[in-house]
């Protein structure tokens, strides 16, 4: 006799909300002089003035009571905190490694990895770079090699491991430039820059087994592991009744090293890691942690930082959470395609990816399509999302000085962990289903003045 467990359909929050931080409903006519005021850039937007904040999944999580209750337990000795040896255990524990350092987030993570190992002229691949680990390794004059699978860039393609490299194209690229030229292998779970996108078992496999064949080191960009074990969990029949946490430590036992920011899946606002198994790049990282971020046990973090982030790994990798949150993405991505608003499928693991070339076909690339939707849902709605497209990735070709234009151009809706319900996602559906019905009429932007890098933080912009 089955028993019917009304639950395992429902997404209902395994949390309930003990704690509130209000929020600010504009009307059209102060956003428009918020936009004006802030140049038509959104990150230049007051937090207070928006109201439904969906910039980044990034340090943005609700902390839960046990994290608070571990913030009151932190000991902010200078050296061998008791926290640390919290953090230690859940890294051995979860991660299989021993040798690891905290650091203050990601890019400090890598800025040392990067530092010590790569020079000029190296070549790293990796699935999709995401911008940080890009900038560490070109400041140093490496290259930084894409090899995503070709399904990746088409949008409307439905592929359950959209994230994964193309193994073939990563064989040729290391037999063509060798140990010599390659000093590590990257794959970033999930594939931020592609879509928030998993990779199978059988691709980190894959992966594994030419690195040794050509003794090459193979580290993961590892911000996302738990929702991308999640997604191993449901796609990849081999690993149906297997528990999520086992899934983790498989996919990290296949590698020699990690960069983390874990302020996604760790569920904190601030934190890092950075991991090596070879003893003697592990000194050195130690020695170049201390010049840098702080002492080996603390890394930039405060005790407390530590504590919360130890039982935010334990919390991201519990399956009613992964089943809620991968779940609340899919609920918007669904309810978009429904509207018939252009995302990218099949929906990934932190955010929703709105296809701003096909919402807007009769913006160019030139007047920036995906900063016109960016500006226009603040616009509609006071909801706040982050343009992937022309005025991050535009650049100009070395040779011939034009400008080179990136593939898509979309805009990003990255949701907080336990943050938002899915009431809020609802007001972001109707907000879509307005524009839409205007799309026809919404109109370019220009660019006024541009900082040489790194533009899209700080650019200013006016409406064409
Ligand atoms: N790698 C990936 C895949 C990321 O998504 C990020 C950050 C980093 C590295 C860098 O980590 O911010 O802690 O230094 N992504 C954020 C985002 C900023 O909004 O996607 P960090």
């Amino acid at each position: 006799m089955s028993e019917e467990n009304i639950y395992d359909k429902m997404l209902a929050e395994p949390f309930r909300i003990k704690v509130v931080e209000p929020i600010r409903v504009t009307d059209r006519a102060q956003r428009e002089k918020i936009l004006k005021d802030a140049d038509y850039n959104i990150f230049k937007i007051r937090s207070v003035d928006v109201f439904i904040d969906l910039l980044t999944d990034s340090g943005t999580a609700a902390m839960s009571h046990d994290q608070w209750a571990g913030i009151m337990k932190g000991d902010e000795s200078y050296a061998m905190c008791r926290n640390y040896f919290s953090l230690k255990e859940v890294v051995e524990d979860l991660f299989g490694f021993e040798n690891f350092v905290p650091t203050h987030q990601g890019r400090a993570a890598e800025n040392i990895l990067f530092s010590i190992v790569v020079n000029n002229g190296n070549i790293i691949p990796n699935n999709m770079h995401f911008d940080t680990t890009r900038a560490n390794i070109e400041v140093r004059g490496g290259r930084a090699l894409n090899l995503v699978n070709k399904g990746a860039y088409d949008p409307t393609l439905e592929l359950p491991f959209k994230g994964n490299i193309d193994l073939d194209e990563l064989e040729k690229a290391l037999v063509n430039f060798g140990k010599e030229k390659i000093p590590l292998i990257m794959l970033t779970i999930t594939n931020n820059s592609g879509g928030g996108q998993p990779v199978s078992m059988e691709n980190i496999r894959g992966v594994r087994k030419l690195a040794d064949k050509h003794e090459i080191p193979f580290f993961f960009d590892a911000c996302r592991f738990s929702e991308n074990a999640y997604f191993i969990k449901e796609r990849e029949p081999e690993f149906e009744n297997t528990d999520v946490r086992d899934i983790v430590r498989e996919m990290f036992s296949y590698v020699d090293g990690f960069t983390m920011s874990a302020k996604k899946d760790g569920l904190c606002n601030i934190g890092g890691l950075l991991a090596a198994r070879d003893d003697e790049l592990f000194r050195r990282i130690q020695e170049v942690l201390i010049i840098r971020e702080g002492f080996i046990t603390y890394g930039g973090l405060a005790g407390r930082d530590l504590e919360a982030l130890a039982i935010g790994f334990r919390e991201a990798t519990e399956e009613s959470y992964l089943k809620y949150r991968t779940g609340q993405i899919k609920y918007l991505a669904d309810r978009l395609t429904e509207e018939g608003i252009p995302i990218i499928r099949p929906p990934g693991g932190h955010a929703v990816y709105i296809d701003a070339k096909t919402l807007l076909p009769h913006i160019p690339q030139s007047e920036f399509p995906a900063q016109a939707l960016t500006l226009e849902l603040y616009l509609e709605a006071g909801i706040r999302g982050v343009e992937i497209g022309s005025v991050m990735f535009a650049g100009k070709d070395h040779e011939t000085g034009e400008v080179v234009y990136p593939e898509l151009e979309l805009l990003r809706l990255a949701i907080p962990r336990r943050v938002y319900t899915n009431n809020h996602l609802d007001v972001v559906v109707e907000a879509f289903k307005n524009i839409r019905k205007r799309a026809g009429s919404i109109k370019g932007y220009k660019i006024v003045w541009e900082p040489p890098t790194l533009r899209h933080f700080i650019a200013e912009f006016s409406p064409l």
